[in-house]
């Protein structure tokens, strides 16, 4: 799916490639008329240099809201390190008509539809990633992938064909990859992480500031062709 300059593949409002996903579609349409209810599309500028790539909508935040992490607890925490991180401007509302920014930054999920308790299987996470592919492969690429938890982490490594246990999921890891896109790797920013005090706002912090390092260090360089 890479290509030169051209959009990045969103799937269609009803893409049909995961029946399990699609019947909860379906269910969560008829139970609740006015939510978004379809494949979240990516959220920021193509071109940036950073990509976040999380796990999937949750049901009543971003499948409700059409927006990656809007209206989910991830986003309570993604979306004020991105404004403290100088990766957003604006504000953070939980709504798609809220006036914040991704600065340089744009977020999308491994799997593009809310799949039911929160978990994909792995052939859903197979199937959308194509749309992931496109994300990271189409020119211009990203020059950095921030991985949430460890299947967004492998669903990235497979894009590139990299051999998982080469690149092991550890919070805070970074990591350069063949091509030169770095991949760096936090716990997910979900309730239940940062309930149990698996990931903290510090920890989180640090996975922040040495993206912004990333980003500077890696400004200079030439956009890569596939
Ligand atoms: N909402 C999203 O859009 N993605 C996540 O990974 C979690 C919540």
């Amino acid at each position: 799916m890479a290509g030169e300059g051209r959009d990045r593949a969103q799937p269609p409002r009803d893409c049909p490639l995961c029946p399990r996903l699609v019947a909860y579609r379906l269910a969560n349409r008829r139970r609740h008329p006015q939510w978004h209810n379809a494949p979240v599309p990516s959220f920021g500028d193509p071109a940036a240099a950073l990509l976040i790539v999380g796990l999937a909508p949750g049901v009543a935040g971003a499948n409700r809201t059409g927006r990656p992490f809007t209206g989910d607890y991830a986003g309570e925490i993604l979306y004020p390190a991105l404004l403290r991180h100088g990766l957003a401007r604006g504000s953070y509302a939980a709504r798609p008509d809220d006036d914040l920014e991704p600065v340089d930054c744009r977020i999308t999920n491994a799997v593009r539809c809310v799949p039911p308790e929160n978990k994909p299987t792995g052939e859903e996470i197979a199937t959308c990633r194509p749309f992931l592919r496109d994300e990271l492969l189409v020119e211009p690429r990203p020059r950095i992938a921030l991985s949430l938890g460890r299947i967004a982490h492998d669903s990235v490594l497979r894009v590139f064909g990299c051999r998982l246990r080469d690149f092991p999921f550890r919070h805070g890891a970074s990591y350069r990859l063949e091509d030169g896109t770095w991949l760096v790797s936090s716990y997910h920013c979900s309730r239940y992480n940062m309930n149990t005090g698996r990931l903290t706002e510090e920890m989180f912090d640090a996975v922040m500031k040495r993206v912004v390092e990333l980003l500077g260090e890696t400004s200079g360089c030439a956009r890569l062709a596939v």
